[in-house]
């Protein structure tokens, strides 16, 4: 009767299902749903019969010393984590198998080791002398940490419970360990949710920080890290580009912090090295004025970024132009197409259209509409936009400009690092930063702004005119 009926499990983000089906309704990934051993059947009958352990109820008031946090010394990881590890609490870290995640927490481990915790790495992926090896090559081999290899959770909890308990333990990785009571393979929903449960539930008896590493899997042959993430405190995820050297380590839930916080590295051969001022990463490889390039100012968690925003619109005769994205979102691009040929006049129907974050960031702000905006209509005018220039704001679908916040930090960091001019929307508050500030109210009057730049002649009215000049100069160039 109390039979376990959710036994179907989608391997990305965990949601059950009676039945099997070829996409997860919750996530929308394909292939990701498998066949899950019920979680033991029979209900626990008959409880409130005093026979649980009473538990403790206190006050709101009633804080118990908040325990110091953790600071492994490595600032980009600690920014990322709120300011550091909470004791006895657990951080996943998730990413592409590949991308650095178990250099980076041995970095961070022999961070705290060498601060005087108490440190244990337990690796279920690799043999200890693999770990060594690295150690050795990025230059930790000194650190006090405490290794070993183990991949059965049973194993760990009663190598752990044997000594004092460490003060911050690395797992690596959650979808290697498997719990002897469950039935199915290491990977499986049930086993990585089961693992996680058990070491959590040691870190938080013993006050050990756990940091818990998953693999973000595409495949679905493996469950993801999202199926852990409402069990831990924290997530942290590390992402970049292939072929590109940097790192984005990105809070998305901290349950003592501030999520949306970022940390950024870079790759290099002795392991990462932490970059603190990422505006001049990105900025770092900017050529001279070219069309289609616009600088937006941004704010990534407490601190503002600035990056380059590239585009790229090329005439084509497809009857379905493409629209390609790199670290924006592909939905908000279709909006400010669409907000651009409907309120500013300029079609971009004929041209495939290719937008970019450069340096491997992902923007997820809606203040970098305008800047969107101005690289498209830089790149399709052929209209270069000054290189000092930089640009925010948020476009509505009516066509105008919304202020967006922390104007006056955006300003700032764009005025540190030698910019003399802002493309902002109206009621933007001139500060004390020496920027000159140019506001833009629509998206027409962004379009003027080109046209007007491109030769007074050639100024026509918003709604039509523009569009067909656009049109003349794109044929120009093709034909
Ligand atoms: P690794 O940390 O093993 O990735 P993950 O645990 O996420 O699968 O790193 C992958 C490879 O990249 C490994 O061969 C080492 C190399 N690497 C460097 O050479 N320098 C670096 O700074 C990093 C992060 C990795
Ligand atoms: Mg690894």
């Amino acid at each position: 009767m109390a039979k376990d009926r959710h036994s179907y499990a989608c391997t990305q983000c965990g949601a059950t299902y009676r039945k099997w089906q070829g996409r997860c309704d919750a996530c929308g990934a394909w292939n990701g749903i498998v066949e899950e051993a019920p979680l033991g059947s029979a209900r626990p009958k008959g409880l409130g019969k005093g026979r649980g352990r009473r538990v403790p109820l206190v006050g709101l008031g009633e804080v118990s010393a908040t325990p110091e946090r953790l600071v492994s010394g490595i600032g980009e990881f600690d920014r990322a984590a709120g300011g550091g590890i909470v004791p006895g609490s657990a951080l996943l870290v998730g990413g592409d198998p590949g991308i650095g995640k178990s250099t980076l927490l041995l970095q961070v481990l022999a961070g705290l080791a060498r601060a005087g915790r108490d440190c244990v790495y337990i690796s279920g992926e690799e043999a200890a002398a693999q770990v060594q090896m690295r150690a050795a090559r990025l230059g930790l081999g000194d650190a006090p940490v405490r290794l070993g290899t183990a991949t059965d959770v049973r194993d760990i909890l009663s190598t752990l419970d044997a000594a004092t308990p460490p003060d911050v333990l690395v797992v690596d990785s959650i979808q290697t360990l498997f719990v002897d009571s469950l039935d199915s393979a290491p990977g499986t929903v049930a086993q990585v949710r089961a693992a996680t449960a058990e070491l959590i539930a040691y870190a938080k008896r013993r006050g050990t920080a756990m940091l818990i590493v998953g693999h973000v899997t595409k495949d679905g042959q493996i469950a993801g890290p999202r199926v852990l993430e409402h069990m831990v405190d924290t997530v942290l995820y590390f992402e970049g580009e292939r072929g590109h050297q940097f790192r984005i380590l990105r809070a998305v839930k901290n349950r003592y912090g501030a999520a949306e916080e970022i940390g950024v590295f870079e790759m290099t051969g002795r392991g990462l090295a932490e970059v603190p001022n990422p505006s001049e990463l990105f900025l770092s490889e900017r050529a001279e004025a070219v069309a289609g390039a616009a600088v937006f100012a941004g704010i990534e968690g407490s601190r503002p970024v600035l990056c380059e925003i590239q585009a790229l619109v090329a005439p084509t005769s497809a009857a379905n132009p493409r629209r390609a994205v790199v670290g924006w979102d592909s939905g908000r691009l279709a909006m400010v197409l669409a907000v651009l040929d409907a309120r500013g006049g300029l079609g971009f129907g004929g041209a495939d259209v290719y937008l970019a974050v450069a340096g491997g960031l992902k923007v997820s702000e809606p203040a970098a509409d305008l800047a969107v905006a101005a690289a498209l209509v830089s790149a399709l005018t052929g209209v270069p936009l000054p290189a000092d220039l930089v640009i925010f704001g948020e476009i509505s679908l009516s066509g105008d400009i919304r202020p967006v916040s922390h104007a006056a930090a955006r300003l700032r960091e764009a005025a540190k690092l030698g910019f003399s001019g802002a493309l902002v929307p109206p009621r933007t508050k001139a500060g004390r930063h020496g920027l000159g500030l140019e506001t833009c109210g629509s998206v027409a009057a962004l379009a003027d702004r080109f046209v007007d730049t491109a030769g007074p002649a050639r100024r026509r009215d918003p709604r039509s005119g523009v569009a067909a000049d656009i049109r003349e100069r794109v044929g120009d160039r093709h034909g």
